[in-house]
């Protein structure tokens, strides 16, 4: 079956829409038609080369579809579910999954590195060349062929145009601050980076009673939204001093700052602006061979630094619940959706993310 995808063909871009043939899924696989995708910062990452995939390869992995068939061995969905993608595919037999950590799910790290399915092939092809799909998914196409265990089941009347951001962006931020982060009423915190994920991070952060609940971003666009989701102060790090603006609103620092943007600077400033006892919460991903020196004084402040994952989530337990607080009019969704644009405009809104512009931008098929 012939499908349109962006490909990502070369390191920097841009992406070429091609007609590509997918094929049937196979074994524990199910063929989603998509009906939106998100684009995060980890596509922008990988078509710049800080994070990798073999290439040709279909980006996009914030994706939320209609099943239309499903591999011999598969349970969880049938064909007409509406389902939003998870990250991952929780096998359910890996030591990761049977402690309840499906976030790290090792089939999902196979996915991660190799842009294949779990038996190391892909479903798409243009004539006789392999495309791979990134983190098994690829959801800048009209069709998608993923592990069954990344298809989420979802109610049916949820709009996937905008629930599509749960696949990563929101799980991955509200996530973070629901099941990553242990946040009581009243405690301080701070979200450096305001695009999709942070935003969601804000959100998650409001719903566990934060306050002070400060946002961070050099955007006065971002700064606006944050507030509009929450945040009771907000900072300009390029203007202001972000240590003493944190002072000057909490005395001594944050208990919770969560880094979202993904820079070695970023990271080493949620660092800074903890009191003591406080948790740095890493979202953004840097290049993976960075290394990070930590002033060992502060150890003996007990301020702790830790990554977060995929939200530290548990997809099936919380892409459904997800679902139902945006419904609840609880998790704003819309108000993240700057643009809703064809396939072919994707390189367009790459470059607008590089410019900080929007929060996240839905690519939409019909
Ligand atoms: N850990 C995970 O499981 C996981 C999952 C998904 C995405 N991510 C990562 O999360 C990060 C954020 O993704 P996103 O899609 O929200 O990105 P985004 O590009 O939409 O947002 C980044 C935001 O940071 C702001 N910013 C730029 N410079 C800044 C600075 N010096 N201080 C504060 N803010 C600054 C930008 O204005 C923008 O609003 C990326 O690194 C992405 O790869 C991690
Ligand atoms: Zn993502
Ligand atoms: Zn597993």
């Amino acid at each position: 079956m012939k499908i349109k995808a962006a490909v990502m063909r070369e390191v920097g871009g841009p992406m070429s829409v091609e007609e590509i043939d997918i094929a049937p899924p196979k074994e524990n696989e199910v063929l989603i038609k998509t009906v939106a995708s998100g684009i995060c910062h980890s596509d922008y990452s990988v078509l710049h080369g800080i994070l990798r995939t073999p290439m040709p390869a279909v980006l996009g992995h914030e994706g939320a579809g209609i099943v239309e068939e499903v591999g011999p061995g598969v349970t969880n969905v049938k064909p007409g579910d509406h389902v939003v993608v998870s990250l991952s595919p929780s096998c359910g037999k890996c030591p990761m999954c049977r402690e309840e950590r499906e976030y790290l799910c090792m089939d999902m790290s196979k996915a991660s590195g190799g842009s294949c399915m779990m038996d190391g092939t892909t479903r798409l092809k243009n004539g006789d060349e392999t495309v791979y799909q990134l983190l098994a998914i690829g959801s800048f196409a009209e069709k998608m062929v993923i592990p069954a265990g990344c298809a989420v089941k979802v109610r049916d009347d949820a709009p996937l145009e905008s629930c599509c951001l749960i696949g990563c962006g929101v799980t991955t931020g509200t996530g973070a601050a629901v099941n990553t982060a242990d946040i009581h009423p009243g405690d301080s915190v701070a979200v450096i980076g305001c695009g999709g994920v942070g935003l969601s991070i804000l959100q998650g952060a409001r719903i566990k009673g934060a306050n002070p609940l400060i946002a961070v971003d050099p955007v006065p666009e971002k700064r606006e939204l944050a507030k509009s989701l929450g945040a009771t102060h907000t900072i300009d790090p390029f203007n202001e001093d972000l240590k003493q603006a944190v002072k000057q609103i909490t005395g001594k620092g944050v208990h919770f700052a969560f880094e979202a943007l993904g820079s070695m600077k970023t990271i080493d400033d949620a660092y800074s602006i903890l009191r003591p006892t406080g948790e740095a919460i890493i979202v953004g991903v840097p290049n993976l061979r960075e290394k990070y020196e930590l002033p060992v004084a502060n150890l003996f402040a007990e301020k702790e630094l830790r990554g977060s994952v995929y939200g530290s989530s548990r997809p099936k337990r919380d892409l459904p619940m997800f679902v139902d607080w945006y419904m609840d009019g609880e998790l704003k969704l819309d108000e993240m959706i700057t643009k809703r644009i064809r396939l072919e405009d994707v390189n367009q809104a790459f470059e607008e993310m590089s410019r900080g512009e929007g929060a996240r931008s839905v690519i939409m098929f019909d």
